[in-house]
């Protein structure tokens, strides 16, 4: 692949620093094409950890450049636009996370890495949208839960494990605007295509998805599938791997309520960043993520216990 002159003005500085670039999928295609690693929330995390550079860029959302500090804490980790938040992040405040937790003082908290390094502090288990199930799985039948802040994953969770759990009010902006109507009308028109959502999705979209998984598990599917057309329910980025991956199949995002063009969803966080803010944050060495250390090492123990049940 030819690079433009700027991602080799990138490639030439990371480098000169010995820095790693992560990006996760939903990234824009030319920051992916010069990531060292490219992976669904749980991938980079564990490259994170694993990571000896001294400098980490993490382009993704806040979130996932925290928990990246937070596994590797002696590593310098960046992220080109401190503004990349998260609608689901957001929601979750943590007054109110822990009244709800002194409100349910048997229940055990498991709580969706999209969450701030707070929340995660607050904890007593990290999951991802690929190891979520099995970890609600890994407690005995009877143990109480707590699942926050993702309201949709948490029904998932329900409706995959059976158990009975106390759900936090929160949703990503990005998966609950897809249209169950436009939805309909693209199987009329596409009967044979498989339909793939994230499970950030609405109950009426995962109810009617032929598959359910990560950004990961989703790219995974399309290429061992012996299906050659795809409705795809999750971030617009995540089809620049999809394309590379499996040219020849046909993928067709789902629209969002508002949206007439049929373009798929996209998050304005993880957009914020572009190549040149990559660049700069390289050069700068900066915004650079800083956390309370005490923060830092109680959030550290709920991540682990996923990293090792996963
Ligand atoms: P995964 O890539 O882990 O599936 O997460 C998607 C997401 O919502 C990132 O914000
Ligand atoms: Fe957050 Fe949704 Fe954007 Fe993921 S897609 S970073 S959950 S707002």
């Amino acid at each position: 692949m030819d690079l433009s002159p700027l991602q080799s003005q990138l490639v030439n500085l990371k480098t000169q620093k010995n820095a790693v670039i992560l990006a996760h999928y939903y990234q824009r295609p030319e920051i992916q094409q010069i990531a060292d690693h490219v992976g669904d929330s749980l991938e980079l995390s564990r490259k994170a950890s694993e990571s000896i550079a001294e400098i980490l860029v993490f382009c993704g959302v806040h979130f996932m450049a925290e928990t990246a500090k937070i596994l590797n804490p002696n590593c310098k980790v960046l992220i080109p636009d401190l503004e990349a938040g998260c609608s689901l992040a957001d929601s979750c405040a943590v007054l109110d996370f822990v009244q709800m937790r002194k409100s349910h003082p048997d229940h055990l908290a498991v709580s969706y890495i999209n969450c701030s390094a707070e929340i995660k502090a607050h904890s007593d288990y990290i999951c991802t949208s690929s190891n979520a199930v099995k970890i609600i799985n890994s407690f005995p039948r009877d143990q109480k839960i707590i699942f926050a802040p993702d309201r949709n994953l948490g029904e998932y969770l329900i409706r995959e494990t059976g158990r009975e759990m106390v759900l936090w009010d929160g949703a990503c902006a990005v998966h609950e605007a897809f249209s169950v109507q436009k939805l309909i009308e693209l199987v009329q028109s596409y009967p044979s295509a498989k339909i793939l959502a994230h499970p950030e999705s609405k109950s009426e979209i995962l109810k009617i998805a032929h598959f359910t998984g990560s950004t990961s598990a989703m790219i995974r599917y399309i290429t061992e599938s012996s299906a050659d057309k795809f409705l795809i329910g999750t971030e617009a980025g995540i089809l620049h791997q999809m394309k590379e991956l499996a040219p020849e199949k046909t993928l067709i995002p789902i629209p969002t309520k508002e949206d007439t063009t049929c373009a798929c969803s996209e998050c304005a966080y993880m957009k914020v960043n572009t190549l040149q803010k990559v660049l700069q944050c390289l050069e700068t060495e900066s915004p650079e993520i800083i956390l309370d250390p005490l923060v830092s090492s109680l959030a550290l123990v709920p991540i682990r216990r996923m990293l090792q049940l996963s």
